[in-house]
């Protein structure tokens, strides 16, 4: 079944509810293809720049390029040893420290951004203004309203933005995403995520405050967060782990945002449901002795309708929940889901039938069986090339962003919040919602 055809004036929550339903069975085109719009063929190349060649970037840029269509022509970077990198996997592309200078390049269809969290915002929203489309990484952006407005510009400018949630390109995860919209295990009540490990006692360490390295422009690096001297952790890139930014809250949102996201994505693509009704959240920064701000336990509760979901994360203990460190349990009345990057399993719940015990549900063990990166990146490209909306549209990213956000809205605030998904506010609580909105250090404005 197709749904090439679908009107494009659909409401927001409508569209939500359409384009997760419809993940698999087909996608949906909301925009319509701008008289400007250069339409591709088959064998047209697709022009890349890459803002942002850290970690992910790098990787980024790796699954692009295994798309025959992709030529890289840009990256930009502000720190000289990762702008180096770049240049190495993709030798014939053109050195920036000012992603300005790429987006306006005509020539450029299309950029990457894998910058730190407090960037995506702008780079995203410059992008659609330049008439790029993106592909922008998770977390999207560090509070909520800065997310609609990226929605916003990609609807404005017919741009296509693809949100970097891979998981949603995993044939295992649609297929266990299906199962449960399909009430294979019955009506879910009750979901679990969860991602443990012990970092305890000396975490990401401390670090002084002092200069920034001749090779990094620090000023472009804090971009719209808060002026500060420049501090090797909060900078965070280092050969050795992912970059500690992540541990900031002027940056980032800690594993709430880093990790929960994905699963949290997971959780709204299976069970249909784009937005939490209430949260609360408990947790705190209880052992480990270093520079993060962002806590070491954490447990988030979503009221939604007619489920409850938790994210637990946990850096001080390591044990295992059914022997895995990280994953999602869907519990319903027939059986449990449980679904991580390795595969899913289906655990039947039983039920007694005279002297018999019987399996409520099937029991079922599917593996990962794609790489869902390189699937990703090559949806976006394939997506710019058709203007077919992507499997993790900016709206649907933007939903499961806002989902990890709140979580640490209720944290922070230390508040139970009510959340109406419709109008993206929360009821009745003025305190906490000034955590949706945050400032930009000028002369960064949004
Ligand atoms: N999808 C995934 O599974 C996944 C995995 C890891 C990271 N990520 C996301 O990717 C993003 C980057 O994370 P990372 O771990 O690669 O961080 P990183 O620090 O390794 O990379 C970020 C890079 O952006 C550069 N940068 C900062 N400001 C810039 C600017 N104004 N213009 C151009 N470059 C700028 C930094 O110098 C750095 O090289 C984060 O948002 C993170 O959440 C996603």
């Amino acid at each position: 079944m197709s749904n090439s055809h679908e009107p494009t004036n659909i409401d927001r929550r409508e569209f939500v509810k359409r384009s997760a339903a419809g993940m698999i069975a087909g996608r949906l085109v909301v925009e319509p293809v701008r008289r400007d719009e250069r339409i591709r063929g088959a064998n047209n190349r697709v022009v890349v720049g890459v803002i942002g060649s850290g970690r992910q970037g790098l990787s980024d840029m790796k699954s692009a390029m295994r798309h025959p269509d992709v030529d890289v022509a840009a990256i930009c970077d502000v720190y000289q040893p990762n702008l180096a990198k770049g240049v190495a996997l993709a030798p014939s592309a053109q050195q920036y420290g000012d992603f300005r200078r790429v987006l306006e390049r005509k020539d450029i269809d299309a950029v990457i951004v894998a910058s730190p969290d407090h960037w995506h915002p702008l780079h995203a929203i410059l992008a659609c203004e330049a008439g790029k489309d993106v592909y922008v990484e998770k977390p999207i952006s560090v509070a909520v309203a800065e997310g609609r407005k990226m929605v916003d510009a990609a609807r404005k400018h017919g741009r296509i933005v693809q949100v970097g949630t891979q998981q949603r390109s995993g044939k295992h995860f649609q297929q266990a995403a299906e199962l449960v919209r399909s009430g294979k295990i019955g009506k879910v009540t009750q979901v679990r995520c969860w991602n443990f490990g012990n970092e305890s006692p000396d975490g990401i360490g401390t670090a002084p405050d002092g200069s920034p390295p001749p090779e990094l422009d620090w000023d472009m690096w804090l971009g719209p967060a808060p002026q500060r001297p420049f501090n090797s952790h909060r900078f965070g890139v280092s050969d050795a782990r992912w970059s500690t930014f992540r541990w900031f809250w002027d940056y980032a949102g800690g594993m709430m945002t880093d990790w929960g996201v994905h699963w949290l994505d997971i959780v709204q693509m299976a069970t249909g449901a784009d937005a939490p009704v209430a949260i609360s959240a408990s947790g705190g920064k209880f052992a480990l002795q270093d520079d993060r701000e962002t806590p070491d336990t954490l447990i988030a509760t979503y009221q939604y309708p007619g489920f409850i979901c938790t994210y637990e994360n946990r850096l001080a203990n390591a044990a295992p929940l059914n022997d895995k460190r990280g994953g999602i349990d869907f519990h319903g009345t027939d059986g449990t889901l449980f679904v991580d990057r390795g595969g899913f399993e289906v655990t039947p719940e039983t039920r007694r039938s005279g002297d018999s015990i019987l399996d409520r549900s099937e029991a079922i063990q599917v593996s990962n069986s794609n790489d869902n990166h390189v699937d990703h990146l090559h949806d976006f490209i394939e997506c710019v090339k058709s203007r077919r909306t992507p499997v993790a549209d900016i709206e649907i990213g933007h939903r499961s962003t806002t989902t990890a956000l709140l979580g640490n809205v209720a944290y922070r605030t230390g508040r139970r919040i009510t959340w109406d998904g419709a109008t993206e506010r929360i009821l009745g609580d003025s305190d906490a919602s000034r955590h949706l909105t945050r400032e930009y250090r000028k002369p960064w404005t949004l």
